[in-house]
C-alpha cells in the first residue's frame, strides 16, 4: 500500500517552524489592536457564486484556480481563494455594510491551484484588512501606512511600495474601448496567454510577464490619459498624502491586481529579498463591490498580507522559543500526584511550565530540563512528598552560583514570593 502524502502545493507545519509562525503573529495582531481594527470570521467555504461575481469570471483566480466541488446536496461549493467576497457578502447579510466605517481583519487559509513553487502554495495563509464605508483618500493613505508599518515593524527589508490608480468604473470603460482598438490591432504582436485575455479580460493583459507584450505595451494607450479630473485629483491627493508621511512610493501604470473588483487605489509591496514570488502584500479601493454583490452603496479598501512570504522574509530572531520557566520533575506515586497539583497553580501565573509526566529516574528528567534550558526546576521525590514540600532552584543567570529554596506545598505566599522574586522580576 502507498504511504499515505499531504496533497501538493499543501504544507504541515510542526511545532519548531510554529515558533516563528507564532511570534510573527503576535506582533501583527499587536499592531492591528493597536490601530483598533476587529477581527472577523468568516467560512472558509461559500457558495461558488460568491467568487464569481465579487472577483470576476473573466480572472485567472475564478477561471483557473479555485476548488469548487458539488457538495452532497449538489451545491457548488468552493473553498475561499481570499476574503474580501466573504467580508463583503456577511457584512451584507448581516445588514451591516451600510452601518458606517468599520475596520476589520481577519487571518487564515486560502486555496487556489496554482503550480507550487517558493512563496507560492495551494493552501496558502492571508491576513486581510478591510476598511468599509470609508471613502476619503485619507483611508487610502491609512491602508497602505498600516501595511507598510506592519512589515516595517517586522524588521523586513528591501520593501517596494508599488501604486498606481485603476480610476473609476467610466474612466476605465473610455479607457478600455481605446484600448481594444489597439489590441485588435496589435493582437499579433501579444504571447498567447495576452491574446486569449482580449475578450476576457483585457485589463490584465497590461501586467503580463512577456518580454515582447511588454515591449509592445509601450505604445498602448494608458488608462491614466482616461481619468477624470475628480479621479486625477483624488491620485495626485494620494501620492501626496504618502510624500507628507514618508512612505516611499513607485508608480507602476501597469499595476492592474489579478482580481476584478478594484477602483482608483492599488498598491503592492513587493521585497526584493524574496525571489520571483516577489509580492507579499496586494490590496486597493473596492468601491463596487459591496453594490454589486446586492448590497448599498458603500465605498471600501482593504489589503492582504501573503504570510508564507512574509515568514520567509521575517528574520532568525523571530525563531527563538520561549524558555521553559519551571520544570518540574517528580517520581513516586504521592509525589506525582503533589506535582500535579502544583503544576496546576502554577498555571496561574505567566510562566512555561513543564510537568515531567515520563516517569523516568531522576537523573534522566534533570537531563531533560537541562536540555530545554529551563530556568529552574521543581523537585518532588517521595521525601518531599512525606514532607509536603519541595525544592525550587534557580540555575545561575551569571557566576552567583545556583540559587535554591526548600517551599512548603501548603504555602502558596510562599510559592508566590519565590516566583514574583526570581521569575516575573523585571
Ligand atoms: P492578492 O494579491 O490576490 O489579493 O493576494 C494577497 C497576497 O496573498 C499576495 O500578495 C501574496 O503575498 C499572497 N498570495 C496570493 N496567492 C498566493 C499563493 N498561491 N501562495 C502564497 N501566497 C499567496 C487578495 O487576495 C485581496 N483579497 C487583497 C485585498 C484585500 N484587496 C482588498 N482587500
Amino acid at each position: 500500500m502507498n504511504n499515505l502524502k499531504n496533497l501538493r502545493g499543501t504544507v504541515d507545519l510542526l511545532p519548531d517552524q510554529l515558533i516563528k509562525w507564532q511570534n510573527v503573529e503576535k506582533i501583527l495582531l499587536e499592531q492591528l489592536a493597536r490601530a483598533s481594527i476587529k477581527e472577523i470570521r468568516t467560512p472558509i467555504l461559500e457558495m461558488t457564486e460568491l467568487f464569481i461575481r465579487g472577483i470576476g469570471e473573466g480572472t485567472d483566480v475564478v477561471s483557473k484556480e479555485m476548488y469548487t466541488f458539488l457538495d452532497r446536496g449538489e451545491r457548488s461549493c468552493t473553498l475561499r481563494p481570499e476574503g474580501t467576497a466573504s467580508v463583503a457578502r456577511a457584512l451584507i447579510q448581516k445588514g451591516m455594510s451600510s452601518n458606517p466605517l468599520q475596520k476589520l481583519w481577519y487571518m487564515g487559509p486560502m486555496f487556489r491551484y496554482e503550480r507550487p513553487q517558493a512563496g507560492r502554495q495551494r493552501q496558502f495563509h492571508q491576513l486581510g484588512v478591510e476598511f468599509i464605508g470609508y471613502d476619503s483618500v485619507r483611508s487610502d493613505v491609512e491602508i497602505v501606512a498600516l501595511a507598510w508599518d506592519v512589515l516595517s515593524k517586522l524588521g523586513i527589508k528591501e520593501l517596494n511600495l508599488e501604486i498606481n490608480t485603476l480610476g473609476d468604473v467610466s474612466d476605465r470603460l473610455n479607457f478600455q474601448k481605446s484600448f481594444l482598438k489597439w489590441l485588435e490591432i496589435n493582437k499579433n504582436s501579444l504571447d498567447l496567454d495576452s491574446q486569449n485575455r482580449i475578450t476576457k479580460n483585457p485589463l490584465r493583459i497590461l501586467d503580463s510577464k512577456d518580454i515582447q507584450t511588454k515591449k509592445t505595451l509601450e505604445n498602448a494607450p494608458r488608462l491614466f490619459n482616461f481619468l477624470s479630473e475628480k479621479s486625477h485629483k483624488r491620485y495626485s491627493d494620494f501620492k501626496k498624502q504618502l510624500e507628507v508621511l514618508k512612505i516611499p512610493y513607485v508608480e507602476n501604470f501597469n499595476l492592474v491586481r489579478g482580481l476584478d473588483y478594484y477602483t482608483h487605489t492599488a498598491f503592492e509591496i513587493t521585497s526584493g529579498a524574496l525571489g520571483s514570488q516577489a509580492t507579499v502584500c496586494g490590496g486597493g479601493r473596492y468601491d463596487n463591490l459591496i453594490k454589486q454583490m446586492g448590497g448599498p452603496n458603500t465605498p471600501a479598501i482593504g489589503f492582504a498580507i501573503g504570510l508564507e512570504r512574509l515568514i520567509l522574509l521575517a528574520g532568525k530572531e523571530f525563531e527563538v522559543p520561549r524558555n521553559t520557566d519551571i520544570y518540574i520533575i517528580n517520581q513516586g506515586f504521592i509525589a506525582e500526584q503533589l506535582a500535579m497539583d502544583l503544576s496546576r497553580k502554577l498555571r496561574n501565573y505567566d510562566l512555561l511550565v513543564e510537568l515531567d509526566l515520563s516517569g523516568s529516574s531522576f537523573s534522566k528528567q534533570f537531563k531533560k530540563a537541562n536540555k530545554l534550558k529551563s530556568k529552574s526546576i521543581v523537585v518532588i521525590g517521595e521525601d518531599e512528598a512525606t514532607k509536603k514540600e519541595f525544592i525550587i532552584r534557580l540555575f545561575a543567570q551569571s557566576d552567583n552560583g545556583n540559587k535554591e529554596e526548600v517551599i512548603s506545598l501548603e504555602n502558596d505566599f510562599g510559592l508566590e514570593k519565590w516566583i514574583n522574586n526570581n521569575l516575573l522580576a523585571k
